[in-house]
Parts: C-alpha cells; sequence; structure tokens
C-alpha cells in the first residue's frame, strides 16, 4: 500500500499546481470590485472537493459570499471531523510593496508568494488534499465533513445564520482547523487559544466645513487635535487599556499556566530585530507572548483626517476618524465590551466636538480544551510528523466562528495551524513555506487516524 509520503511525492508537482490555480483568483471580501472572483473562488473549491471524493458538495448561498459544504460519511457509527477554512483572502494593498504580483504566485526561495499563501488558501487547500490521498489510499478511518467561507476576513456575518440552520447537517465530534501558526517547523505548537474582537469605528467633527487655519486656528477646537488626544487617553502610563470597567471579566490565569506559556520558546532579540524595532512594547507586568495571547488589548487600526496631499494646505479639517480595534481575551464578551467603549469614548469628548461610534464586528474570544481525544490526536499526529512533541500555546489572533461553533452546535475545535507568524498574513509579500504545505497534507490523515483510534478504544 501507498504510504502517506510516497503519494505526496508521488503527486508534488499537482498538488502545488492546484494550489496555485486557488492562490490566483483575487477572493478578496472586503471589496465589492472582487465579487465575481470571490464566487469563481467557491465554485472551484467545491469542483476541489467533488474531485477528491466529497459527496453532497453544494455551494451554499448565503446573505453574503456563498459557504461550500461537503462530506464523505464513511459509516455512522464512526467519528466525524467538521474542518473548517476560509476561501476568502484580505486586500492586498499596498500593491507597490509586494515583490511579485500577489495574486501570481511565486515561489522564492521555497517559499510561496501570494495574497492568501497562508491565510488561508494554503491551509485549508492542505485539509481538502489531505482528503484526497486518504481516499486514494482507502484510508480515511472516520467521517468527514468541510465547511469552507468566503466571509472570514470581514467577520463571518452570514456565518451564524448559516450554522444556526444548517445544527444537523454540521454534526460532527471535533470541528478541526489549520488558520494558526506554529512558533516554528523546529518547535511546533499547537494554540489553545483565540482572542476575541470588537471592532468599531469613531469620528470627531468639529465646525461644519474645513477652515483656514490661520483666520480659525486656535479659536475653533480642532477634531484631529481633539481625536488624537482621546486616543492617547485610552492608554494609562502603565499601557492599561484605560476604559472603565475593561479588565472587570478577564480571567487572570495562574501563575503555573504563565510559567507554562513562558516556557515556550521567544527570542526577543529575533522578535524585535525582524520588526526592525528597538524596543518591545506593552501592558506592564507581562510578556511579549503573555501580551498577544493572554491579555486584551486595544489598537489603533487607522486614524485620518484633513488635507493628507502633497505639498501643504492649511486647514483645520471639520472631521477626523479612527479604526479601533479591541482583542478580547476570557470572560469578555464582543457586546459588553463595545458598550463599555462606546460609553467611555463619548464621554470623554469635550463639548467642542460632536462624537459617534460605530460598531463593525466582533467575535468572543476562546480556549480550547487539551485534555480531550482530538487534542490527543493532533499532539500525536504532530509527534509523528515532525518528530517533536508540539508545545501549546495561546494565539492572539481571532477566529470568531470558534466560539460559534461551541455555543451553537456544542463542538470543540482542534486549532492544528501549519503557518509562521513570519508568514506576512495581511501584510504584503504574504507567504507559505512549500515545506509546511506538504508538511501539512502528510500530518492531517494522522489526525484522522489517531482521532478514530483513540475514540473508538474510548
Ligand atoms: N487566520 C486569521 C487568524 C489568526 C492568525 C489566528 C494567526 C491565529 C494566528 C484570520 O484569518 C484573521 O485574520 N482573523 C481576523 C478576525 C476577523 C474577524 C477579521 C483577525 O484576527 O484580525
Ligand atoms: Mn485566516
Ligand atoms: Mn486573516
Amino acid at each position: 500500500m501507498q504510504t502517506i509520503k510516497q503519494y505526496v511525492e508521488a503527486n508534488k508537482q499537482r498538488l502545488l499546481d492546484e494550489l496555485f490555480a486557488l492562490l490566483r483568483f483575487p477572493s478578496v471580501s472586503a471589496d465589492p470590485k472582487y465579487k465575481p472572483e470571490v464566487l469563481k473562488t467557491a465554485d472551484y473549491v467545491a469542483q476541489k472537493l467533488v474531485d477528491a471524493g466529497a459527496e453532497k458538495v453544494e455551494v451554499c448561498q448565503t446573505a453574503g459570499y456563498p459557504i461550500v459544504y461537503g462530506e464523505k460519511i464513511i459509516d455512522a457509527s464512526k467519528p466525524t471531523v467538521l474542518v473548517y477554512g476560509h476561501y476568502d483572502v484580505q486586500p492586498a494593498d499596498p500593491l507597490e510593496l509586494w515583490k511579485t504580483p500577489p495574486f501570481e504566485p511565486t515561489v522564492r526561495d521555497g517559499k510561496i508568494y501570494a495574497r492568501g499563501a497562508c491565510d488561508d488558501k494554503g491551509q485549508f487547500y492542505m485539509h481538502v488534499k489531505a482528503f484526497e490521498l486518504m481516499m486514494q489510499t482507502n484510508t480515511l478511518p472516520c467521517n468527514i465533513k468541510f465547511m469552507i467561507e468566503g466571509e472570514e476576513e470581514v467577520g463571518s456575518n452570514n456565518l451564524g445564520i448559516f450554522v444556526k440552520e444548517n445544527k444537523n447537517r454540521l454534526k460532527a465530534d471535533v470541528v478541526l482547523i489549520s488558520d494558526t501558526s506554529m512558533i516554528s517547523m523546529e518547535n511546533p505548537s499547537l494554540e489553545t487559544g483565540l482572542r476575541g474582537l470588537s471592532y468599531l469605528e469613531v469620528e470627531v467633527v468639529g465646525p461644519n466645513r474645513d477652515l483656514h487655519s490661520g483666520v480659525y486656528g486656535g479659536a475653533v477646537a480642532n477634531p484631529a487635535t481633539i481625536l488624537a488626544k482621546m486616543i492617547a487617553s485610552l492608554h494609562d502610563e502603565d499601557n492599561h487599556v484605560n476604559i472603565p470597567g475593561f479588565y472587570d471579566k478577564v480571567i487572570n490565569l495562574t501563575t503555573e499556566e504563565r510559567a507554562a506559556l513562558n516556557a515556550a520558546p521567544y527570542d526577543e532579540e529575533e522578535y524585535k530585530k525582524d520588526l526592525d524595532i528597538a524596543e518591545v512594547w506593552g501592558e506592564k507586568g507581562y510578556s511579549t507572548l503573555e501580551r498577544t495571547g493572554t491579555r486584551p488589548t486595544l489598537e489603533v487600526n487607522g486614524i485620518w483626517g484633513g488635507y493628507i496631499g502633497e505639498g501643504a494646505k492649511t486647514v483645520l479639517p471639520s472631521k477626523a476618524n479612527a479604526k479601533i480595534s479591541m482583542r478580547l481575551v476570557p470572560n469578555q464578551t464582543s457586546e459588553e465590551i463595545t458598550k463599555l467603549f462606546t460609553e467611555h469614548f463619548e464621554s470623554i469628548a469635550p463639548a467642542s466636538v460632536k462624537v459617534t461610534v460605530t460598531p463593525h464586528h466582533g467575535g468572543e474570544p476562546v480556549v480550547t480544551p487539551t485534555d480531550s481525544i482530538a487534542y490527543k490526536a493532533a499532539q500525536k499526529a504532530i509527534a509523528e510528523s515532525f518528530g517533536k512533541e508540539p508545545i501549546p500555546t495561546r494565539g492572539g489572533g481571532s477566529i470568531p466562528i470558534v466560539a460559534l461553533f461551541e455555543a451553537e452546535l456544542g463542538i470543540k475545535t482542534v486549532l492544528m495551524g501549519f503557518g509562521l507568524d513570519s508568514d506576512a498574513l495581511h501584510s504584503p509579500n504574504e507567504k507559505y513555506d512549500i515545506y509546511n504545505y506538504y508538511k501539512g497534507i502528510e500530518t492531517i490523515p494522522l489526525f484522522h487516524k489517531y482521532f478514530a483510534e483513540l475514540s473508538e478504544s474510548k
């Protein structure tokens, strides 16, 4: 019988070519201009599921972009794995910073450069190909369902409805997701938590029109200055978030938990060098790993207002805006934090301006179990394929669907990501190592194998 490695070796080029075809679709969910391309991507994914051997494949329409579903039920008495991923990608801007075009995958130094190479096309496609491998080698040991969505990067607004309406179809024993990072290939890891998110936009409005900054400046509040001051006040001198009640629901980690997380390999000098920064920054009393994995934060994602064109224009802008997001940890909730922020931000606005806060999207934080059969299966799969036990870590990013699966379907998730933080997710020159892609395709069948085995002996 063909082994996993033999199958990957024999199909090496095709496995790569198919991923490249997927990466050529500019499936940017945030920009309506790409709508036809996003829809074509869904069809491509559906076709690939059919080709790999999935049944009941359907491009399920939603109020937004479709969700691609497919399944292979081999035996109703066997456990079922629900694979989740997303075929949409972040916008590629700023385009001029890409060394090669974002939607023309290019290999340099063993790495595939393209938008979505890692997040999440390269990663979810490993599951499609691992499934093909198991079908072709007659080794699929359990039932498998696929749910690949097209709106993850814009907040998965229609996924909740889909999940609620398809509870039976989505029934499974575990959700398996590859959309997170590992520490490194030498230090394989499994993320055991994701942060939640509360994303909003603020507007500060002053006079009813842009003004001559000489004629009016100094006598009328400048919304840009006021906004800058308000934003600056959102962190205190120790970089704690300065919103009343912000930390009230935060579950603090035990000393043991903190020590365990801080034992993960992390080289601060490397970290600083990679980002070209002289010093790290953050909440006093916490390490970098804790700051990104276990603490809630507040970031300005964008800020604008007034004249930003060539040269100088003397103007006192009529308004200024910012997009602000907060990353949340258990037991903060997106709704509550959005409310706290809004009340606080409105309360600190001086009477000389008008302030509005508009919520965008949110998501709830999660911690995934490390004592489950599925987690143990992932541990065994990685240990076997990497020759090293995976280190549990907490991820700083958000995948809102994870909390939703738990709340709506009562299913827990395993985050078996094969990306690296250095893969430049959401940045120019996003990449995914070809090595990681094949490694993922080789590791995933082992997860299914051990999950089926461990479920049986339960
Ligand atoms: N795959 C990422 C999330 C991620 C990346 C988790 C790395 C852990 C490690 C996902 O596609 C993403 O970007 N999510 C968004 C949230 C969404 C609501 C826009 C995020 O985290 O900003
Ligand atoms: Mn992703
Ligand atoms: Mn993303």
